[in-house]
């Protein structure tokens, strides 16, 4: 007998949809299943101020496939030079829905990030007080910590500090990777929530290191060991309110990704509701996924879960798409390492 499984349509807490010819080619990919996402502003040069932001959801939504039902949920990209005041009113009038904090340096396009925690302090209150998220990409960049300890190392000597100075602070710690931060995230309040990502949840170092290089599955933060992916995927099927999905899906072009200097980025948008189902199936937890990919976000971000909703159909093994043609060149999709049978229906 087909199983099916219908849930309300999701939405993706953490996105990267570039600009230009990428843009075009991505867009509907996102578009076709998730019904908002958070932006990532990490264009080149980012999305900094509110005129910067009116300009891009312009660009997306002019993007947009006809027909197509999706809101981009724009962010602020943080400098030591952003407007406390400039942040403020982009989300009291409903342009921005967070604030994305890169410590500089830390991945792709994080060169104008915070280098300086101290010059943020005044929008970070400001943010507190008017109850704005602040999404985290929580790694610390010091050329002494080793690259897998970075989120860990992270939790403790930035994150911890900055909630307990700010108190209210609403804090997403982003595309979570290790079982410190599952750990550091369940026993907080409300204020903090937490995203993961389609591939942490279904690869670890391995599959990046054996056997050959495989580039497509680099990204940061970068897949920890095995014990770390057990522990997001017990995290993310057990139905905690606090945590939600958020792809990170980033698309490079194949020629950047197979480089002798490979960017950091996985591309999931086009498999990721397919792969998910197959994860929670498999943790025999599929009663909780749309509490991961369709309520808990909404409820953290303050909005109304959606109405529409998104059947999954389990059958035959899903084929991984070909590379997505792009004005830029190839862009490989996700290739989830196990057989997949969730399909979603058209
Ligand atoms: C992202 C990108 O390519 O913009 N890359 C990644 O590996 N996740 C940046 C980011 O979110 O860290
Ligand atoms: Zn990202």
């Amino acid at each position: 007998m087909t199983q099916t499984l219908t849930l309300r349509r999701p939405d993706d807490w953490h996105l990267h949809l570039r600009d230009g010819a990428m843009l075009e080619a991505v867009l509907p990919e996102s578009a076709r299943d998730f019904a908002r996402a958070i932006i990532m502003p990490n264009l080149v040069p980012p999305v900094v101020t509110s005129a910067d932001a009116i300009a891009y959801r312009d660009r997306i939504l002019a993007a947009l496939p006809d027909g197509a039902d999706f809101t981009p949920l724009m962010t602020l990209y943080l400098t030591e030079s952003t407007d406390p005041a400039d942040v403020v009113a982009a989300h009291a009038s409903g342009l921005i829905s967070a604030v994305k904090l890169y410590p500089a340096g830390a991945t792709t396009n994080s060169a104008s990030g915070v280098r300086d925690f101290d010059k943020v302090r005044g929008v970070l209150d400001a943010m507190a007080e008017a109850g704005i998220p602040l999404c985290f990409h929580g790694e610390v960049t010091r050329d002494e910590i080793d690259i897998f300890d970075r989120e860990a190392v992270f939790i403790e000597e930035v994150l911890d500090p900055i909630r307990q100075r700010t108190p209210g602070l609403r804090v997403v710690m982003e595309h979570i990777t290790t079982a410190d931060a599952c750990a550091y995230v369940k026993e907080s309040d409300g204020s903090l929530g937490a995203t993961i990502t389609t591939h942490h949840l279904m690869i670890n170092r391995n599959h990046i290191l054996v056997g050959g290089i495989k580039p497509h599955y680099y990204c940061l933060p970068v897949a920890k060991r095995e014990s770390h992916r057990e522990a997001l995927v017990e995290l993310a099927t057990s139905g905690f309110e606090h945590v939600f999905l958020g792809t990170d899906s980033a698309p490079h072009t194949q020629a950047t990704k197979e480089s002798d200097c490979g960017c950091a980025g996985v591309f999931s948008s086009s498999v990721t509701m397919p792969c998910l189902a197959q994860v929670f199936d498999d943790a025999g937890a599929l009663d909780k996924l749309e509490a991961f990919t369709s309520l808990n976000g909404p409820a953290f971000y303050r909005m109304a879960p959606n109405e529409a909703t998104m059947t999954l159909i389990k059958g035959t093994p899903l084929q991984i798409p070909a590379p997505l043609t792009t004005d830029d060149g190839p862009v490989v999709v996700f290739d989830p390492a196990r057989p997949v049978h969730w399909h979603v229906k058209r």
